[in-house]
């Protein structure tokens, strides 16, 4: 099977697309919804909580785990993969979402000024900067930390003036760095689930809206089209599993809503 995981529900963007994509693959959707948000916590804890996620997730029996989550893939994805990897397990694979995005940034900008929205981890982090830059080093990156947004996703809180506002707050202060600015990226899994809300804000600007999840899908499916040795080891056409680190029937409900399928979660210990 190939594993899902994020903080809480932003990842379901992305598992939305693998199933669009890949429906004949097995997945385990993680979700450490006990602990979430991330989004604000240190190096050391998103390190420790993601090694935990992924530890859990070889266990059930996921080969190749995606961190489908933009503060995990900042701040824990390289030492797991450097370190933990060569130890624990070192024929499982883990793969973070930030590489792949940056990759093709550059088709969806013409004035080569783009705008980062994310957590406050992953916007310290400077990894976006980073990767961009390495890839394009004509681009010039601006980013703005949003930190209320991930946990009014996890509090149900999406189509409501309150979203609106700290959406229309983090744009602002984002295009006020450069009015050039004429894409967006959407650099944590939990903001496509404001999608019509950014929309919304971002209307009658020439503005492109950046999200992940089918970047993401693509690099996968491309990733395992060069890694044979991994598509013969997974799982295909038994479906999907949902755990949680939370109420499963609170998890159920968003993540129906959401995926528009009946989800039957059970709530795993990962601590
Ligand atoms: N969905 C996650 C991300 O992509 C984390 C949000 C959070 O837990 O703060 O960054």
């Amino acid at each position: 099977m190939i594993g899902v995981f994020d903080s809480g529900f932003g990842g379901l963007t992305i598992l939305k697309s693998f199933l669009e994509k890949m429906p004949q693959y097995d997945y385990v959707f993680l979700g450490d919804n006990a602990r979430a948000p991330y989004g604000n916590r240190s190096y050391e804890t998103v390190y420790a909580y993601t090694l935990q996620a992924v530890k859990r997730l070889f266990e059930i029996g996921c080969p190749l785990v995606i961190l489908a989550c933009n503060t995990a893939s900042a701040k824990a994805l390289r030492t797991i993969q450097q370190n933990d990897l060569p130890k624990i397990s070192p024929q499982n694979r883990v793969l973070g979402i930030i590489r792949p995005t940056a990759e093709v940034i550059n088709n969806y900008t013409k004035t080569k000024k783009i705008g980062i929205l994310g957590t406050l981890g992953t916007v310290n982090s400077g990894s976006y900067i980073l990767e961009i830059q390495k890839l394009h080093p004509e681009i010039k990156v601006y980013q703005e930390a949003c930190p209320m947004l991930a946990p009014i996703v996890e509090n149900g809180e999406i189509n409501t003036p309150g979203a609106e506002y700290f959406v229309e707050k983090y744009i602002n202060k984002l295009l006020n760095q450069d009015p050039e600015i004429d894409a967006v990226v959407l650099g944590c899994t939990h903001y496509p689930l404001l999608i019509d809300t950014f929309k919304k804000v971002l209307s009658g600007k020439n503005i492109s809206i950046v999200s992940q999840n089918e970047i993401v899908a693509e690099s996968l499916k491309d990733y395992l089209f060069r890694h044979k040795e991994m598509d013969k080891k997974l799982e295909k056409n038994s479906g999907v599993k949902f755990f949680t680190t939370d109420d499963a029937a609170m998890f159920d409900k968003t993540a129906e809503f959401f995926l528009g399928r009946e989800v039957k979660s059970t709530t795993v210990d990962i601590f």
